[in-house]
């Protein structure tokens, strides 16, 4: 959608969030808040996008850049309030013939299609500013949409609100599409009001005062207009999102055992039949496949399951899980895991950097880490990939069909033909031809009780 530009504001110190971070950059659903504007913003591919920072600028930048490369900053240096904020992109936008979108930094769930309506719909009346509004239940906080004879008049900020004002149930959601007016009428605001400060939101009577045509359109979702200012907020714009994805998933076929003891992250991909039980959290960047059952306090964030795996109180982070797997209870699955179909990775084992080749076992009280272990294998509990020698981590490699015994230790690098079999408590420091049987472990002595 060409023809428009979009200014994000994110220069106001955020101090209702009580915070030593900025609050665009407190994080939604592992996001952080400017993000969801800016991705939001992006799709609709505008001529320009122009975030205005302030305080503790430089750690938005640095994250917005390394995120994008199409984003133009200006700098407000003293946050003398949202109009103040406009001004400084005149520079950047005033030879651009195009509408503005403003929106501001904290607004982070709207959707896409929701700011191409406002924008379309500000071109197709030919007006000077269209505001996206809200009818709320709780109006406290926001600047009110006062109206006469039905139609915008002005808007109205809490502090500055008539007892009357109060109200409106009808709010600003911040998000507005101006034509190029926008420029006269931000040199027209004035910082008469409560705060002292010079506010946006001041041009929409003031455009009207210029005789020009000022519209208004109602969101849909009132969820999507949801400020964020302060922790309880972050909170509910959580929720919200949440709700939204269980929603979606239960209309889909997924069970959900007890809704308000999960959490599902908005981009959780989840296949029919899985059944999702209390206490999971499953963060972002997750795919499961169909009929699966996650159960008890899991954790699972980038990774892959496939379908019929099952994962009982398990911690799964970066791995690729193949068909049938299963995992847990107590399990530690870390980045750089494959678990091919049919693996079972049991009760406090650990895996990392280590591929599991389908049909193997490592059921009870292992870690495997830098390690290639083919298929058919029996890992026997307390077994242990000796893999780091202060320095490097080296690799152990288990060919197929081998059986390894009880407390074994692998001092990598170390390599293991197939069909080997390794007696249990040995300690293996050399490489096993396939098809041995290696015993490294001190001779059994018997010796003769001492009496006392
Ligand atoms: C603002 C609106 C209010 C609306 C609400 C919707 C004004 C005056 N009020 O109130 O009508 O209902 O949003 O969520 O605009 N910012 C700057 N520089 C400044 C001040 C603020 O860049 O000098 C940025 C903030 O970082 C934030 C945005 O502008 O992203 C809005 O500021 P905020 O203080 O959150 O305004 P609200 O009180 O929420
Ligand atoms: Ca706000």
């Amino acid at each position: 959608m060409k023809n428009f530009s979009a200014v994000i504001l994110a220069a106001g110190a955020g101090i209702r969030m009580k915070s030593s971070l900025p609050k665009v950059m407190h994080k939604l659903s592992g996001k952080p808040l400017v993000k969801w504007v800016v991705d939001s913003v992006s799709a609709l591919k505008p001529d320009n996008i122009v975030v205005v920072l302030g305080c503790d600028s430089e750690i938005i930048e640095k994250y917005l850049s390394g995120v994008s490369s199409n984003i133009k900053f200006v700098y407000q240096k003293e946050q003398l309030g949202t109009a103040h904020a406009v001004m400084q992109t005149e520079k950047v936008l005033k030879d651009c013939d195009s509408n503005v979108l403003v929106i501001s930094g904290d607004v982070p769930l709207v959707k896409s299609s929701t700011l191409a309506s406002l924008i379309k719909s500000n071109k197709k009346t030919v007006s000077a500013v269209t505001v996206l509004s809200a009818e709320v239940e709780n109006s406290f906080g926001y600047g009110r949409i006062v109206k006469n004879n039905g139609f915008l008049e002005k808007i109205v900020e809490e502090k500055d609100a008539s007892v009357a004002e109060k109200q409106i149930k009808e709010i600003n959601s911040g998000i507005y599409c101006f034509n190029k007016n926008l420029w006269k009428a931000l040199s027209k605001v004035k910082p008469n009001n409560a705060k002292k400060e010079y506010y946006i939101t001041d041009t929409v009577a003031i455009l009207r005062g210029f005789g020009k045509k000022i519209s208004l359109i109602v969101v849909k979702d009132k969820n999507e207009v949801k400020g964020v200012n302060n922790r309880a907020e972050l909170a509910q714009a959580e929720l919200i999102l949440k709700d939204k994805k269980i929603k979606e998933l239960l209309d889909n076929g997924i069970s959900i055992i007890d809704a308000n003891n999960v959490h599902i992250s908005y981009d959780a991909r989840i296949g029919r039949d899985t059944v999702i039980y209390p206490g999971v959290f499953i963060d972002t960047g997750v795919s499961i496949g169909r009929s699966c059952t996650v159960k008890g306090a899991s954790y699972i964030t980038n990774s892959k399951i496939g379908d019929d795996s099952i994962i009982l109180y398990s911690y799964v982070d970066g791995a690729v899980i193949g068909k049938k797997v299963k995992i847990g209870p107590f399990s530690h699955i870390r980045p750089g895991s494959v678990l091919r179909n049919n693996v079972k990775i049991g009760n406090f084992s650990e895996t990392k950097k280590a591929v599991i080749s389908k049909n193997s076992k490592v059921n009870h009280l292992s870690y495997i880490g830098d390690a290639y272990v083919g298929e058919d294998v029996n890992i026997g509990a307390g077994t242990i990939t000796c893999n780091y020698d202060g320095i490097n981590k080296h690799q152990t490699i288990i060919g197929s069909k081998s059986f390894v015994g009880s407390n074994v230790n692998f001092v990598a690098p170390v390599r293991i033909g197939q069909g080997a079999l390794i007696a249990a408590g040995s300690t293996v420091t050399c490489d096993v031809p396939s098809g041995k049987l290696a015993i490294a472990r001190a001779k059994q002595e018997l010796k003769r009780k001492i009496k006392l």
